[in-house]
């Protein structure tokens, strides 16, 4: 199924196929005679007179030819609630059938927000479905024609719009990418088909990560057959030298747990334990897409977490990139790891204005906040808040948790400088926050965030119809147009 939206200047008075029209709150329609004949007005004004008004929309089926999908806009809308208006819209397109709409954008009584273009966006979010994999294509049209010369976003607006939809989208398919052909030799191939984009990438390979000292994300690694890798993905797009902003993500094509071996029951789900990284490529392309007037590094740890006679055992110790040894008590926490040499490389090679992380780092998260909010850690009040209410505006939402030096204590190592689980039990989303927190060695404004009851939905959520979710490239694209840019 694809949407297909394109505009007309055309004046419209009385069409005899599909119309969309906006209403008031209250679903008062006197103003939308015009477009309807008498019949069809009074028709659904006394419907109207026995119907519950709370509701957002309502569909009328005139003839078999001729539907009229009537959109409240209610009072006081945040941003939000307009892009899951139009993602409800489009559950009522959605018929399994080729169909044809005209959407008045004239009927559009206050274009507060932008609210066509929010409307639209919250749509095509909606409507995204990943079906490589079936073998019987499906070849259904929506298409939507928006007619009239009023209300409708600008070019330029469409167009970021456009930018991050394709971004959102880029971040799902590679998190619905199963973990046979996502590998990380293919991922890091796909990153690197984002320089026809405009986009800087550097893939470092294991040798050359042998040379940096990466032994973290190494060990992580070793038991595949594939390769492991650290992309950097860098957008200069500022027209000075400014320090970047950078976001480094967690790229584990797929998490065995390792010889910690996770139960099979649900195994399967760890094929989306590289969405944080997916996450980052999605924004980065974004980002790229708009032109964003900012300069950007994303950077990804890739690595599959494999059994075999050459995988990292419980008990091994391994020298990081930051100089750090790390006892690995449990191969299973093996995303903080990947992320140590991440984030330490980062800090150091870019100096960065601030470091966002992305991962699906722990179980534990699911269990403090479920599939509503991601869990965010942060050394800086600055930076949580900005991060907060960005979250809050475009409903990918993130609640602070706590740092303390009590906790960190917990990762002390008797054997080495620290070790990679905490043994007393409980936080253990905090205490895995404090042991990425050890490898950011300059005091770099830094923000976690735990994505793991996020990234994937099983049943649908506003805007998204089931599946991977994207999380994070629009939260962390508001972040930069309203803080950064
Ligand atoms: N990838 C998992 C976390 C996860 C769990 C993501 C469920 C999404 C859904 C991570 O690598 C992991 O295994 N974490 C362990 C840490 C433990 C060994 C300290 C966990 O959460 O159980
Ligand atoms: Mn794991
Ligand atoms: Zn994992």
């Amino acid at each position: 199924m694809s949407i297909k939206i394109n505009y007309s200047n055309k004046a419209s008075s009385k069409i005899s196929a599909n119309l969309v029209l906006f209403s008031n709150e209250k679903f008062n329609i006197n103003g939308l005679k015009k477009y309807l004949s008498s019949s069809e007005f009074s028709y659904i004004n006394d419907l109207l007179k026995t119907s519950d008004l709370k509701k957002n929309l309502f569909v009328f089926k005139l003839t078999s030819k001729k539907k009229i999908v009537l959109v409240s806009i209610k009072n006081n809308l945040k941003i939000s609630d307009i892009e899951n208006l139009g993602a409800e819209f489009y559950g009522c397109i959605n018929h399994g059938k080729n169909s044809e709409y005209f959407l008045i954008s004239d009927s559009i009584a206050n274009n507060h927000d932008n609210f066509l273009g929010h409307f639209l966006h919250g749509l095509k979010l909606k409507s995204y479905e990943f079906k490589k994999y079936k073998t019987k294509k499906e070849t259904r049209v929506i298409s939507i024609h928006v007619l009239g010369n009023k209300n409708k976003p600008s070019h330029q607006k469409q167009l970021k719009f456009k930018a991050l939809e394709e971004g959102t989208f880029y971040a799902r398919d590679l998190v619905s990418e199963p973990g046979n052909v996502l590998h990380p030799d293919e991922y890091a191939k796909r990153i690197s088909s984002l320089r026809k984009d405009g986009l800087k990438i550097n893939v470092y390979d294991q040798k050359k990560l042998k040379k940096l000292g990466m032994h973290a994300l190494l060990g992580v690694g070793q038991g595949s057959i594939r390769g492991s890798y650290l992309v950097t993905m860098e957008w200069n797009g500022a027209k000075n030298n400014s320090k970047p902003l950078a976001f480094v993500g967690k790229g584990v094509c797929f998490d065995t747990g390792g010889y910690s071996l996770k139960p099979a029951k649900f195994m399967e789900d760890m094929t989306y334990d590289m969405a944080g990284s997916a996450t980052v490529v999605g924004l980065m392309k974004s980002l790229a897409l708009r032109k964003a007037k900012i300069n950007a590094v994303g950077v990804v740890g890739l690595v599959e977490n494999m059994v075999s006679g050459n995988a990292q055992r419980p008990g091994d110790i391994v020298k990081s990139y930051s100089g750090k040894t790390i006892e690995i008590l449990n191969t299973d926490a093996e995303g903080r790891l990947v992320l140590a040499d991440a984030l330490t490389f980062t800090e150091k090679k870019f100096k960065p204005k601030f470091i966002v992380d992305l991962a699906t780092l722990t179980g534990a998260i699911i269990v403090c906040l479920g599939s509503e909010y991601a869990g965010l850690f942060s050394n800086d009040d600055k930076l949580s808040k900005q991060i907060f209410n960005a979250g809050e505006k475009v409903e990918e939402k993130v609640w602070r948790m706590p740092l303390h030096k009590n906790y960190d204590k917990l990762m002390n190592s008797k054997n080495a400088d620290v070790q990679n689980i905490n043994y007393v039990g409980g936080a253990g989303s905090t205490t895995a926050a404090q042991f990425l927190q050890r490898f950011i060695l300059n005091k770099t404004p830094w923000a976690h965030l735990d994505i793991a009851g996020m990234a994937f939905s099983k049943y649908g959520g506003a805007l998204n119809s089931g599946g991977a979710t994207g999380f994070g490239v629009r939260l962390l694209n508001q972040l930069i147009e309203e803080h950064y840019e």
